[in-house]
């Protein structure tokens, strides 16, 4: 076990489980014991987060992308067709009680209005448990199916970003903590003063508030973020919790890690307040040689070859996978392969080398690659003291060790306040 350097709470192992429900391997879905039709099948769904819950990890991941094409079944099925994730999310969040449930929504297509009331709705329904994964998107190919005539610019896609996030935090504060009254005694339901408007004017967002629900639980919801280029970094080190990498070795890693905490610092945060953790690829089994035997059973099943049909080449290079390469046999990375001490050795080594505060894991296919991950590896990692064996609170944010911020508004004005005389 390692200790922060400003002191903040002991450095424990994080981990969220990517949640592709054929797997992260192309040809996870062929596997023995894998569901084929998992990504439809709401029982599945929901059993393969109670492994995940039950071996105590930070929180299920549900990714997005707002564009499709028959293409990415060679490379990425997964993601070829799934469920919407906040639909996903709120099914999760009935059938779990601790983990936490991370939702992707590209602020390029949303409302802030509308998103801050559906990641309130499922922090209520979850009761602290929500998370907004913020990705300003990978597919150029989704402005087509949003009525736009093109997919914004770098620059342009993160104003909207900044402005958007502000936008959505205001709102979330809108209601103080004991804003809903309901007193059966006196028959008070609300008390209008901690109720009000964010009268937000902006480049992008003409939005007066209040939110149209009380507080989340968690006060403002958990933020992860995913990115690589200058702004996201810049903007994952101001607002994100958890900080989604790429971490292609761990040399990268290492100085993406210590680039993230520098800007973070830079916003005033202290390290812990800001987790970074990278995808972790891997296949393990009791022995070296049964893991091996797994990860080439797992690439004879992939499709060889995309069968690029009418229009899909150009769409599968717009859609960007680095997966994708519509003329080539995929081309799949090998991660990481091991017996649990080979695999919670590299991730101990991460850890205590500061590349990362744990990882997202990758299961090549669904459930059994998450059970050996949880029955073999999560065990080795509580006995060296790296990672919980209970949670210690219910919420995300208590997972986290990040405590509810306190509402902006606990103390505004009185000529601001909805419902007072100045506004009628
Ligand atoms: C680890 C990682 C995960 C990502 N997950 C998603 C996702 O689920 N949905 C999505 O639309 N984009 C996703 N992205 C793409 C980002 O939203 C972003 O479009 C991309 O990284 C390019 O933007 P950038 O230049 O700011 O990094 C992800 C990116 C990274 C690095």
């Amino acid at each position: 076990m390692t200790s922060s350097p400003d002191n903040g709470p002991e450095r424990q192992l994080h981990f969220g489980l990517m949640f592709w429900a054929t797997g992260t391997h192309p040809g996870g879905w062929r596997f023995p014991g894998a569901k084929a039709d998992g990504a439809y099948d709401i029982e599945f769904i929901q059993a393969t987060t109670k492994i995940v819950e039950d071996a105590k990890f930070d929180f299920l991941f549900l990714g997005d992308r707002l564009a499709t094409d028959p293409a990415l079944a060679a490379t990425n099925p997964a993601q070829m067709s799934r469920l919407e994730p906040f639909v996903a999310g709120s099914a999760i969040a009935a059938a779990t009680s601790h983990i936490g449930i991370a939702v992707t929504a590209n602020p390029t297509y949303y409302d802030p209005y509308t998103l801050a009331r559906l990641l309130a709705s499922l922090d209520h329904l979850s009761k602290g448990r929500a998370s907004w994964n913020l990705v300003t998107g990978a597919d150029a190919i989704a402005a087509a199916n949003f009525s736009r005539d093109e997919h914004w610019e770098t620059e342009k896609r993160y104003d909207w970003a900044d402005e958007f996030v502000s936008t959505v935090r205001g709102l979330w504060d809108s209601w103080e903590d004991d804003a809903l009254v309901r007193d059966v005694t006196t028959g008070q339901f609300v008390d209008p003063p901690k109720v009000h408007s964010v009268d937000h004017h902006g480049k992008y967002f003409d939005i007066t508030g209040p939110l149209n629900m009380a507080r989340p639980p968690q006060g403002q919801v958990v933020l992860l973020h995913a990115g690589t280029s200058d702004r996201s970094r810049e903007l994952g080190a101001r607002e994100a919790d958890v900080i989604f990498a790429a971490g292609p070795n761990i040399e990268t890693a290492k100085a993406y890690y210590a680039d993230i905490k520098t800007r973070a610092a830079a916003y005033g945060r202290r390290p812990h307040e800001i987790q970074i953790l990278p995808g972790l690829q891997v296949t393990v089994a009791e022995t070296t040689e049964e893991a091996n035997w797994v990860r080439d059973q797992l690439d004879e099943l992939r499709p060889k070859v995309v069968q690029a049909v009418d229009g899909q080449k150009a769409r599968a290079g717009a859609l960007g996978s680095q997966h994708m390469n519509p003329d080539k046999p995929t081309a799949f990375p090998r991660g990481l392969v091991g017996n649990p001490t080979e695999v919670a050795d590299y991730i101990e080594r991460w850890f205590v080398e500061e590349a990362c505060d744990g990882f997202n894991v990758f299961p090549n296919f669904v459930p059994g690659a998450v059970q050996a991950f949880a029955e073999l590896v999560i065990p080795e990692l509580q006995r060296r003291g790296l990672f919980r064996r209970e949670y210690t609170g219910s919420t995300f944010r208590d997972h986290l060790d990040l405590p509810k911020p306190p509402n902006r508004f606990a103390e505004v004005p009185q000529d601001l306040v909805l419902g007072s005389a100045a506004a009628g």
